[in-house]
């Protein structure tokens, strides 16, 4: 295994490893060594099917299955291991622009760490692209570790020890989708988060922010709705930014509890499909105090 880093701050570009054969234990732990130092990891030419990338992500710990399970109207096109980042509906059409998938799932053009809202958060995303569009469709990275180094003094006095409240349903009223199931109100209250995290790997503190968080506990909304939006310019400023620009058969990596994500905009009119797996965080189990703070 090789790497390349690709952005001064961030990111390997890794050579040399077939990710449709298992790897071993020592080559799985050199990935997890990788994800530590780079936080997002390229790999190039991997083709590989649904149940190779789950086997993969499963070397790293239990994945998720859908938050769409939750609704029993809802269709899935793939393997419920697998959440859906595509235009298309389950019989493989291009979703009608009033989609309820296709309209929620233009939120995740928002900067945003995956399943930050749910009670058990996410480690490691895992996506790989199947069918990409003539143009646009990127992936952007934040570094949120590089982020937090750069804050003042007084910023990371006053972000030490703070909590944000992240729900799916703050993430989606932000681009005005508020139309959720009684079941998906209920089965997703919001999650007390940590602003900042100690990154395990690394040791390093790291910004935890996303479109899904919309409130600061115990802070009056506007300061803490304000502050969230100050943090989250602050992070994503160009210099803390790679660009993935997608070519099919790339599989990113990417560690949620040290960077943000948003993808970039496209022509609908034309197919983008890419499929995730996402590695539960067990070291983050919120699921006492989700309920709590729901009362
Ligand atoms: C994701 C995601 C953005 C994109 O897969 O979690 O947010 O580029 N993707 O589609
Ligand atoms: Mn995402």
């Amino acid at each position: 295994m090789e790497i390349k880093q690709v952005h001064p701050l961030f990111v390997g570009e890794v050579g040399g490893i077939d990710l449709s054969r298992l790897l071993d234990a020592a080559t799985a732990k050199d990935v997890v060594a990788a994800m530590d130092r780079y936080a997002v990891l390229v790999f190039h030419d991997q083709a590989i099917d649904d149940p190779q990338q789950i086997a993969f992500s499963q070397l790293f710990g239990p994945i998720e299955t859908t938050r769409h399970l939750i609704n029993p109207n809802h269709k899935l096109r793939l393997d419920k291991h697998i959440a859906d980042i595509s235009n298309l509906d389950d019989q493989n059409r291009i979703m009608a622009p009033d989609a309820r998938r296709r309209m929620s799932g233009l939120a995740n053009r928002l900067w945003h760490s995956d399943s930050s809202y749910k009670p058990i958060s996410a480690t490691y995303s895992i996506l790989s692209a199947k069918v990409l569009p003539s143009w646009g469709g990127e992936t952007e990275f934040a570094d949120t570790r590089a982020a937090y180094d750069a804050l003042s003094p007084q910023l990371k006095a006053q972000v030490d020890g703070l909590v944000a409240l992240h729900s799916i349903h703050t993430s989606r009223a932000k681009v005005g989708f508020t139309d959720f199931a009684d079941e998906e109100r209920a089965a997703l209250p919001p999650v007390p988060q940590s602003l900042v995290r100690v990154h395990p790997g690394s040791g390093r503190k790291a910004l935890f922010l996303a479109s899904h968080a919309g409130s600061i506990l115990d802070m009056p909304l506007p300061e803490g709705m304000m502050l969230l939006h100050d943090l989250i310019e602050h992070a994503t400023q160009r210099q803390f930014v790679y660009t993935h620009r997608w070519r099919v058969g790339d599989l990113v990596m990417w560690d949620n509890r040290c960077t943000l994500h948003r993808g970039r905009p496209y022509d609908m009119a034309e197919v983008r499909d890419l499929h995730r797996t996402t590695v539960s965080d067990m070291a983050n189990d919120k699921r006492g105090v989700a309920r709590a703070s729901a009362a």
